[in-house]
C-alpha cells in the first residue's frame, strides 16, 4: 500500500490521511510517498511499518547505525529538521490541547550530535557461548535487537564494551546479563558496571577483569545483583562513582545514580535556569524529584535555602556526597517521595518549585497538592510533552506561562526536553 505523509507526531510517528482514516507509520517525512505494511488495523486507525521510499524528500540522509530503529529512529532526518519537527510538535500539541500559542518557542541544538551519550547500557545475548550486545527496546518486552556499535556514544565507551564483552566469553561469566558503561567528560574516567542475578565474589571479577584496567582509564568496576530478593552492590575494582563538575560544583554519580545523559545540553538548561532564577530572585528554592541533587547544589550558593526531594535511596547516597563535597550548608533533604513531602514542603514560603519528574510526570494528586498551597514560580523540567501537556492542563488556571524553552538533549530520538516556568498568576 503506498501512502502520502503529512507530518512526524510525537512520540516520532510519520501519519497520513487516507480516506477518513488516520495511518501511523514508523519512517516517513512530510510529502514523502512511502510503500507500507500494515502491522495492526483499528476502527480508526492503522498502524504500519514503512517497507520503503517511492518518493524521496531531500531532508533524508544516511542513517549511520544499522540497528537505528530500535533506539534512535531520527537518524535518517537531517539535524536542522529534526529540530524543526520537534519544535513544531511542541507548538501543534500546545495549540491543541491548551490553546496556547508558543509562536517562539525554539529548541535549542545539541552542539555534539554523534557520541554525545555519557552513558550505554545494553543487555548480553548467549547463543551457544557465543555472546553478543544487544539493545533492549524498551517497547517491547523481549526484543533485543543486536548491537555492534553506537554512533550516540563515545568511541571510548564502545571499545571498552568491546574488550568487556570479549572477557565475558573468554572466562565464560555467563551470569552477566547487562552492562552499563559510564563516562565522565570531567575526568575521561570510565565506570563499567555488571548486572546479574546471581551472588558472586568480587574477588573472582576483578581477577577475570583485571586487563580492562591496564587498557582504559577505569574509575571502577561495580556488579549489581539484581533479583527478586535482594539488590546488592559489589565494588570488584576502584571506586563505585564517576566524578564530574559542571560551574565549578563537583557531582559524584554512582554506579547506580540518575544523571542526564547529554553533558553539553544539560550545562546550557542549568545556565538557563540559573538566569532565570536570578531574574526571580533566588530566596527558598524546593527541588523536587532532585537526583544527586544538580540543580539544588548548583543553586545553593545564592539562594536562602534548598529543599531537595528524592525517593530513590542510591540517589540520596550521592546527594549527600554532593552536599558535603561542596560545603554546602543551606540544603535540607527530603528523603521519600514528592507527593507525600509537598504539603510540608509547600509551608515553607517558597520562591521558586524546580519540578524534573521521570516520563510518568506529575500525577493528578501532586497538581492538585500544588493548587493547594501555589507556590510563586514553578520551574517544570520535563523529557515528555504529553505529560507535561497533561500537568500544565490542570496547573495554568492558577498559573501564566512565562516561559519554555527546548533542549535537544537526545538528538535522533524523538525524545523532547523542557523547561516551563509558570509565574502565579495574582
Ligand atoms: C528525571 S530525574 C531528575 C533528576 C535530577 N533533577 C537531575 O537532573 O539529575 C527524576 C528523579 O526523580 C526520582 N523520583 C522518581 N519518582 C519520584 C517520586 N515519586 N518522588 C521523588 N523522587 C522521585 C528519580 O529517582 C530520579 O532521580
Amino acid at each position: 500500500m503506498q501512502i502520502k505523509i503529512e507530518k512526524v507526531v510525537y512520540p516520532g510517528k510519520s501519519l497520513s490521511m487516507q480516506e477518513g482514516k488516520v495511518i501511523f507509520t514508523d519512517e516517513g517525512l512530510p510529502d514523502e510517498i512511502v510503500e507500507i505494511e500494515p502491522l495492526k488495523t483499528k476502527s480508526n486507525y492503522i498502524e504500519a511499518k514503512t517497507i520503503h521510499t517511492i518518493e524521496q524528500s531531500d531532508k533524508r540522509v544516511m542513517p549511520r547505525c544499522n540497528h537505528y530503529k530500535a533506539c534512535s529512529p531520527y537518524q535518517y532526518i537531517n539535524y536542522d529538521y529534526q529540530l524543526l519537527i520537534k519544535e513544531k510538535q511542541i507548538k501543534d500539541d500546545f495549540a491543541h490541547h491548551l490553546g496556547q500559542e508558543l509562536k517562539n518557542f525554539k529548541i535549542k541544538s545539541s552542539q555534539n550530535i554523534w557520541e554525545y551519550r555519557n552513558k550505554l547500557r545494553l543487555n548480553v545475548i548467549w547463543n551457544n557461548g557465543a555472546d553478543t550486545l544487544a539493545y533492549h527496546d524498551p517497547n517491547y518486552q523481549n526484543r533485543f535487537v543486536p548491537i555492534d556499535s553506537c554512533f550516540l556514544a563515545s568511541g571510548k565507551i564502545n571499545k571498552l564494551f568491546i574488550a568487556t564483552i570479549k572477557l565475558i566469553n573468554e572466562h565464560i561469566l555467563q551470569f552477566i546479563e547487562e552492562i552499563e558503561i559510564k563516562e565522565s567528560k570531567y575526568s575521561g574516567g570510565l565506570l563499567l558496571v555488571l548486572f546479574g542475578k546471581q551472588n558472586i565474589e568480587h574477588l573472582r571479577l576483578s581477577k577475570h577483569l583485571a586487563f580492562l584496567e591496564e587498557n582504559f582509564p577505569l574509575a571502577g568496576i561495580v556488579y549489581i545483583e539484581n533479583n527478586e530478593n535482594r539488590k546488592k552492590e559489589i565494588v570488584a575494582l576502584g571506586k563505585n562513582y564517576i566524578e564530574e563538575e559542571i560551574l565549578n560544583k563537583k557531582f559524584h554519580i554512582g554506579a547506580q545514580s540518575f544523571f542526564q545523559i547529554n553533558m553539553g545540553m544539560l550545562q546550557i538548561l542549568i545556565e538557563d535556569i540559573n538566569q532565570t532564577v536570578r531574574l526571580c530572585n533566588f530566596g527558598i528554592i524546593a527541588d523536587l524529584y532532585c537526583g544527586i541533587g544538580t540543580f539544588g547544589v548548583i543553586l545553593s550558593d545564592k539562594a536562602i535555602k534548598i529543599i531537595g526531594v528524592e525517593s530513590s535511596k542510591e540517589n540520596i547516597y550521592f546527594l549527600k556526597k554532593n552536599i558535603k563535597i561542596n560545603k554546602i550548608e543551606n540544603y535540607d533533604i527530603y528523603e521519600g517521595t514528592s507527593e507525600d513531602s509537598a504539603p510540608k514542603i509547600l509551608e515553607e514560603k517558597l520562591n521558586i518549585l524546580i519540578v524534573d519528574p521521570p516520563r510518568k510526570g506529575l500525577d493528578r494528586l501532586m497538581c492538585q497538592k500544588l493548587l493547594k498551597n501555589c507556590p510563586k514560580n514553578i520551574f517544570y523540567i520535563s523529557c515528555n510533552p504529553s505529560t507535561l501537556i497533561r500537568d500544565l492542563k490542570m496547573l495554568l488556571p492558577k498559573y501564566k506561562l512565562v516561559k519554555m524553552h527546548g533542549y535537544d538533549f537526545f538528538p535522533h530520538t524523538p525524545h523532547i526536553e523542557t523547561f516551563t516556568h509558570l509565574a502565579r498568576k495574582q
